[in-house]
């Protein structure tokens, strides 16, 4: 099939690339040159294991091409939305004036029988209120919500858990739903559900997936809070807790808390359109999960100061991470970088590394120390603080070879992921996050 992307960053860019794969004839679509000029090249402008690959396949087969222009989407069958929806900066709401913008963009160009296809995360009534418009085309708009994680973006697009697509019960509705029906034909024949909504059903299962996984990480991270209190172990509850099937132990990782471009922004422009509905008190534990997962990054930051006695200023902390998880460059709302810039507004000779963020950290927070190798950030460090937990400090980072570079040996593990007991058989000061 003929497609159109509008929008190529984590998600877009993956999602035209994966496109291309299954055979379709894509064009991805995005008012940023420098990174049209980078994709068309094939070389992907952010850090997403696979996208290289696919790039590289889907430019050569000629299926696959980026451009600016918008004209460039005519002609296509469907027109898949995948551009922003960040935080308003007025407020905790969303800010969707991206998808009214790529729509009005689009109208021109729409010919009667297109699909166009919301992925973008939107607060539920968003497609709706713009479905008239494209109506008025010809065209039809359903919302196929994107669930892809940063880091397995391809492997989540080709193989996705589920396949979600609201649309209006009308005969250009379900027509709209077989297009789709065909763009995703070899995932459903995989066995993959595919589930048929109507729009604001499609646009609240997004909404209601992040927040459920965000309450569920601090829902772990409020037991760590009691944990620490009671002197018990939060990681041993945690694969207690998974080993029931009805509660099982994903997004039960405990330590610094979610971050990123999506779970926190989308949890607050849930509870906001909840309040604008009337229905605030639904989710009013909404705030709460917000509010455990901040309070995890000051933990972390008290963790390291009370290790260090209190004398902070001037102490040299080697910080272990800056990307808001492994396999990703992302800094958006990181806990691990903020844990760095906490540390350094307390006086700390903060140095930095992370195997694939630093460019990204660098550029949000230049005041702070950068290292790009590992050891060269633990050389002469009064404390270690892990905050992302990348293999290279998870499974490489030993306590005898960090023993050799350090000046302290004390280490807050702030994404509980190395072995207390190690650590502390080598002579380390350990300190997890809600263990003993
Ligand atoms: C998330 C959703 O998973 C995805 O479905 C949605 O489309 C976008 O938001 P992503 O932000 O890429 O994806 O990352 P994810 O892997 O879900 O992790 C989010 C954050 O939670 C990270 O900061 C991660 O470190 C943290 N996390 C995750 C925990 O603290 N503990 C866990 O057990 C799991």
């Amino acid at each position: 099939m003929r497609m159109s992307v509008i929008g190529c960053g984590y998600l877009g860019a993956v999602h035209a690339a994966a496109m291309a794969s299954l055979g379709h004839d894509v064009v991805g679509i995005d008012v940023d040159e420098s990174r049209v000029a980078s994709l068309a090249a094939g070389v992907a402008p952010f850090f997403e294991p696979g996208l290289a690959d696919l790039l590289h396949d889907g430019l050569a087969s000629g299926r696959l091409r980026f451009c600016s222009d918008m004209i460039e989407a005519t002609g296509a069958d469907v027109h898949f939305l995948a551009v922003g929806t960040p935080q308003s900066p007025e407020g905790p709401a969303a800010d969707v004036s991206f998808v009214e913008a790529a729509i009005e963009l689009l109208l021109p160009r729409l010919r009667p029988g297109d699909v166009v296809a919301g992925k973008s995360t939107v607060p539920v009534g968003t497609a709706a209120r713009l479905g008239g418009r494209v109506t008025a085309t010809g065209a039809t708009l359903v919302w196929n919500p994107e669930f892809l994680r940063e880091g397995w973006a391809v492997h989540d697009t080709l193989t996705p858990d589920r396949l979600v697509v609201g649309a209006d019960a009308t005969a250009a509705g379900e027509r709209a739903v077989d297009v789709l029906r065909q763009v995703y034909r070899i995932a459903i024949d995989a066995g993959t559900p595919f589930l048929v909504t109507d729009l604001a059903t499609a646009e609240l299962v997004k909404g209601a997936a992040n927040a459920f996984l965000a309450t569920k990480i601090s829902f772990i991270n409020a037991i760590a809070e009691v944990a620490e209190a009671a002197g018990a172990d939060v990681t041993l509850i945690a694969e207690a807790l998974g080993h029931d099937t009805r509660i099982g132990r994903r997004y039960l990782g405990s330590g610094i808390g979610f971050g990123g471009g999506c779970l926190p922004k989308d949890i607050r422009a849930f509870a906001a359109r909840a309040e604008e509905l009337g229905r605030g008190d639904a989710v009013a534990f909404l705030h709460e999960v917000d509010a455990i997962n901040l309070r995890r990054r000051d933990r972390a930051v008290r963790l390291v100061v009370d290790a260090l006695d209190g004398l902070v200023f001037g102490r040299r902390i080697a910080v272990l991470g800056a990307a808001f998880k492994p396999f990703s460059d992302d800094v958006r709302d990181s806990p691990a970088l903020e844990v760095a810039v906490r540390l350094r507004g307390l006086g700390a000779d903060v140095v930095v590394t992370d195997p694939a963020a630093i460019e990204n950290a660098r550029a949000q927070h230049p005041q702070l120390g950068y290292a790009e190798a590992r050891d060269e950030a633990l050389r002469d460090a009064d404390a270690v603080v892990v905050v992302t937990e990348w293999d290279e400090y998870r499974r490489h980072l030993t306590p005898q070879h960090a023993a050799g570079l350090v000046r302290g040996r004390i280490i807050v593990d702030g994404r509980n992921c190395l072995d207390a007991a190690a650590w502390r058989a080598a002579g380390w000061n350990y300190r997890g996050m809600g263990r003993r």
